[in-house]
């Protein structure tokens, strides 16, 4: 992670942003958030670095700003901003860049149950690999993981699929991942796969809604890894 810089969280202000933010500072990462109004940037970093000790490396900034800074960037907003906001922060986009794509474009579903996965031929993040170009790497991580997993004190009960075509970029998504205790970073293969992903999530909105619950994923029958506990 260090060769790329502080990571990026563009729309760090929301839910989702502002629980990866939190871990990964809490983790010791130099983390920068993004948004469309940087006093809200900066109002986010203070409210995580109160969780945190004062040392907490975190700070806000726009979007293009943070854009700039870093060459790992995180994707936290609405699949209805997404597009939009590619084109314009592609200028501000460090060649060579990480953009881990964390958006799901979700619409309520016909009958009233939870939402569903909108109809769409490519995933969110082919595209954004589409936009940015292929100057820069994007990978699909984070999807299936909830804010208030990642808000709550304690480990996180959930895998974390990372799906790319570029292998470097897949390994900065799962050491990114693996910074969050209790997480699993795995190699959920080509960019292509990201759809499944962003299906899944849409079951586990069910079934957290159903259970009143925050559901994960976890693929199981994987050989165990060194370092891993048996
Ligand atoms: N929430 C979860 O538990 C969760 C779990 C898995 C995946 N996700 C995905 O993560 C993404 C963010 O989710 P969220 O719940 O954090 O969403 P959110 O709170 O609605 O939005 C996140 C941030 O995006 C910015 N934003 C909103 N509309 C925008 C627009 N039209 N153009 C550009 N920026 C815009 C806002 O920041 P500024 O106004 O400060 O710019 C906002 O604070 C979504 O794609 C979601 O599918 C969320």
């Amino acid at each position: 992670l260090k060769n790329l810089g502080p990571i990026g969280v563009i729309g760090g202000t929301g839910a989702h942003g502002f629980g990866l933010a939190l871990r990964w500072a809490r983790a010791g990462e130099t983390v920068i958030i993004g948004s469309r109004d940087r006093v809200r940037a900066a109002q986010a970093a203070e409210k995580i670095k109160a969780k945190l000790d004062s040392d907490a490396n975190i700070s806000g900034d726009s979007n293009a700003a943070v854009c700039a800074a870093c060459g790992l960037l995180v994707l936290t907003v609405p699949y209805e901003g997404h597009s939009a906001l590619l084109n314009e922060l592609k200028a501000s986009v460090r060649p060579g860049s990480v953009v881990v794509d964390t958006t799901v474009p979700l619409v309520a579903a016909t009958d009233g149950r939870g939402r569903v996965r909108a109809s769409l031929p490519n995933s969110a993040a082919e595209q954004a690999a589409k936009i940015l170009g292929s100057e820069v790497s994007v990978v699909a991580a984070f999807e299936n993981i909830g804010s208030k997993m990642l808000t709550k004190e304690g480990p996180v009960d959930c895998d974390v699929i990372v799906c790319g075509d570029n292998p470097n970029a897949v390994a900065t998504g799962r050491e990114l991942a693996e910074r969050i205790p209790g997480v699993r970073g795995l190699d959920g293969g080509p960019l292509a796969n990201a759809s499944a992903i962003e299906q899944i999530t849409a079951l586990l909105i069910y079934f957290s809604v159903r259970n009143k619950s925050h559901c994960g994923i976890r693929i199981t029958g994987l050989p165990p890894r060194a370092g891993d506990a048996d």
